[in-house]
């Protein structure tokens, strides 16, 4: 790694660097990531986001036409970022878009944090979403904190939630607090660091009272509190955890081989406030990201950022496109003139905002790890790197291979140009990616590429909204896309093929690579056993 600009701290940026923290709140729908987010912004003092936040989820029609589609499905596709400072710290929330089949987007905003909590609902254990959520934090060794939801509700053994982070997921577990019961039994939670029991106590017309701190577990107000055979699987329980568990290792939390695991009930804000100020003490601030052999370090004078998400017309009122950059070094300021590391151009940072739920406001300076939405018709793609001096470029946006493929057909000749232009922007916003069929003899039609089916219907639904396209979906029988290089010779000649197998095409993508769409595993064996010559890869070529 080489020495830079890029590699030199600045005493005056370290201090906003150390202060900031970002990060995303996972979890499978329904497991409590609203009323969360919606509690920690209360302690942020944010009274007025936290309303706004329950109001994005009820009332996503006001926010935008397409926005139809996520209340019909209760999916949430959009997403925003929230920021407020509590306790001397800049408390970024980065908000995930929560559906099982429309994860790119989400994957994507998780380049973006330096940690996640993971709300897993005490009654259901771990589901799909939050697995698959999961894979992509620890991938990138982000540090995990978990939240045991619900424990007002029935709640499966405590132990087995434990073992269940274990043998699903397979990362070590650390409760930094242990519920005393679960549903009509739940009396509170057990501190192990401060060896202190906070009660929660339920009035009698479902209303709550704060919870009171009492010392030690010992105290005979806590056991006054509990049935007796629930207070003495407590204390075993406690024992077993004090004799068999690993200590708390802060270096394999940071390394995200060890969550530490809060329990509460989000709902009745109980363990929010225990795991929102333990989680700013142990969680990271902005760390150096690298760029190629460099080094950058996010208290650099350098500025440096990247494109993690581009919306177009998040609110029909603007009908603008928004770009959200993460800052990785340096300083923003309104006005700033960055490089595009991809075009080599010049861009001028003129109309950079912060983004709560519907609420705009203009954002002057930002620093390392939080994130500005710049709007306005930059030329910007998802992955760009923005920065003050050439050299930089961050390789941060994992590139995934479609798994569902179709034909998209305009309905209207008339609106071809809308139909086309709408497209355009669709793709550019990396809803789906589109190929081009090679040695296809008829008309071609856009053929598109998808993680999960509910992209196409993301994209049909906004083409039709906002540039009044309609089209029809046509299924296409692929399930594999497989890029290829011939291992000798030039690999974007246009006459290089590989021999096909039977349901196999070949198609360009937007790149120009050479892509073999295939129908099943055993379509790319044959496949894989007739081109040996063939270079042929499950990750996309970079451009
Ligand atoms: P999500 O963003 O992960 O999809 O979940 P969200 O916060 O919207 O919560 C889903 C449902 O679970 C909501 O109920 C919410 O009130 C409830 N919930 C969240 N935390 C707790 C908790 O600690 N205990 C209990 N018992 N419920 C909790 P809903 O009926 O869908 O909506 P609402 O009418 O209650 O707002």
């Amino acid at each position: 790694m080489s020495a830079s600009p890029y590699s030199i701290p600045s005493p005056a940026l370290q201090r906003e660097v150390k202060r900031r923290r970002s990060f995303a709140i996972i979890s499978h729908p329904d497991a409590g990531k609203t009323t969360l987010t919606e509690k920690f912004l209360l302690y942020g003092g944010a009274l007025n986001l936290a309303g706004s936040v329950t109001a994005r989820k009820n009332q996503r029609a006001t926010t935008s036409d397409w926005m139809d589609l996520e209340k019909q499905r209760g999916i949430s596709v959009s997403s925003t970022v929230l920021q407020f400072e509590y306790k001397d710290c800049v408390v970024n929330i980065l908000d995930t878009p929560g559906h099982k089949d429309f994860s790119e987007d989400t994957y994507r905003v998780l380049t973006a944090v330096d940690a996640a909590v993971m709300v897993v609902d005490a009654g259901k254990g771990i589901e799909s979403q939050t697995r698959k959520l999961f894979e992509v934090c620890r991938r990138r060794g982000v540090p995990i904190f978990t939240f045991m939801n619900k424990l007002d509700r029935p709640a499966r053994p405590s132990m087995d939630l434990l073992d269940e982070l274990e043998s699903v997921l397979g990362i070590h577990a650390f409760p930094v607090n242990w519920p005393l019961g679960d549903g009509p039994r739940f009396r509170g939670v057990y501190d192990r660091e401060q060896k202190q029991v906070h009660l929660f106590e339920r009035t009698a017309h479902g209303a709550y009272r704060a919870p009171v701190s009492v010392r030690g577990i010992e105290d005979e107000n806590v056991k006054a509190a509990m049935e007796e055979a629930t207070y003495s699987q407590v204390c075993d329980e406690l024992e077993l955890l004090e004799g068999a568990g690993a200590g708390f290792d802060l270096g394999k939390v940071l390394a995200g081989e060890l969550t530490p695991v809060f329990f509460g009930s989000a709902a009745n804000n109980f363990g929010v406030q225990l795991l929102l100020d333990r989680f700013l003490e142990l969680s990271p601030p902005p760390m150096p990201r690298e760029s190629g052999e460099m080094i950058i370090d996010p208290a650099s004078e350098e500025f440096s950022a990247f494109v993690f998400k581009i919306q177009a017309n998040m609110n029909p009122k603007h009908r603008d496109r928004i770009a959200f950059v993460r800052i990785v070094s340096g300083k923003f300021e309104r006005d700033m003139d960055v490089l595009n590391g991809r075009t080599g151009d010049r861009v001028r940072l003129a109309n950079s905002q912060r983004l709560f739920a519907r609420d705009r406001e203009t954002v002057d300076d930002a620093f390392a790890g939080d994130v500005v939405g710049l709007v306005g018709n930059y030329d910007l793609l998802i992955g760009d790197t923005l920065s003050s001096k050439p050299g930089v470029t961050f390789d941060e946006i994992p590139r995934f291979a479609p798994e569902c493929f179709s034909f998209l057909h305009n309905k209207s000749t008339a609106k071809y140009k809308r139909f086309r232009d709408g497209l355009a922007q669709l793709l550019k916003e990396g809803v789906a990616s589109e190929f081009t069929l090679i040695d296809n003899e008829g008309p071609q039609i856009p053929l598109l590429g998808a993680v999960g089916p509910l992209q196409f219907e993301v994209l049909q639904y906004r083409l039709e909204g906002e540039y009044a396209a309609e089209t029809r979906i046509e299924q296409a029988n692929w399930s594999l896309a497989r890029w290829l290089k011939p291992k000798e010779g030039d690999p974007l000649a246009p006459d290089a093929r590989p021999a096909l197998s039977l349901g196999a095409a070949l198609a360009r993508d937007s790149n120009g690579w050479l892509v073999a769409l295939l129908p099943s595993e055993w379509a790319l064996k044959t496949f894989s056993d007739k081109n040996e010559d063939w270079i042929i890869s499950e990750q996309p070529f970079p451009p």
